[in-house]
């Protein structure tokens, strides 16, 4: 047999077991555990969309070897991508991935990320400044 433990919910006090907790008790209890929870969620949010904006400017590094830096190309054969329309890069980025646009070497690159890595480059790539 399981020894009884006291079952402690915070600073309401201790109870002699889970089940003599009042129904209003856990009640609160839960409602008390969603106000903290809540802002940790918004914390967790902030700090994938901060890891994603990282890597997202890592992978757009391998880009800059044809695109520019930041997207502005120097050489005249390479299109620059800053500043562009984000649809519009993400529209041929994912008609390369699917290749339904004809590429010499885009639908390479397209192919190795996903739709979402792909909108965040098209997303980093509309908001440099040329
Ligand atoms: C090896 C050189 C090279 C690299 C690296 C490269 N690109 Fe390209 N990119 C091209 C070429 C060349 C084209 C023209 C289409 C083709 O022939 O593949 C192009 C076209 C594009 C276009 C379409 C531009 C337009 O207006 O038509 C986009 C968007 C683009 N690249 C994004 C990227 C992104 C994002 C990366 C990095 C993940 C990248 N490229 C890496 C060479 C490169």
């Amino acid at each position: 047999m399981q020894p009884a433990h006291p079952v402690c919910v915070g600073r309401l006090g201790y109870f002699k077991d889970a089940a003599s907790i009042p129904e209003g008790v856990t009640h609160m209890k839960n409602k008390l555990l969603g106000l903290l929870i809540a802002p940790l969620a918004l914390v967790a949010i902030s700090a994938t969309a901060q890891n994603h904006e990282a890597q997202t400017r890592v992978t757009a590094a391998s880009c800059a070897t044809c695109h520019g830096t930041g997207g502005v190309s120097t050489q005249g054969v390479f299109i620059t991508l800053a500043g562009v329309d984000r649809a519009q890069l993400l529209e041929k980025l994912l008609a390369y991935k699917k290749g339904t646009l004809p590429a010499t070497v885009m639908h390479q690159h397209a192919k190795g990320y996903s739709d979402d890595e792909l909108a965040r480059l098209a997303d980093f790539f509309s908001r440099q400044k040329r």
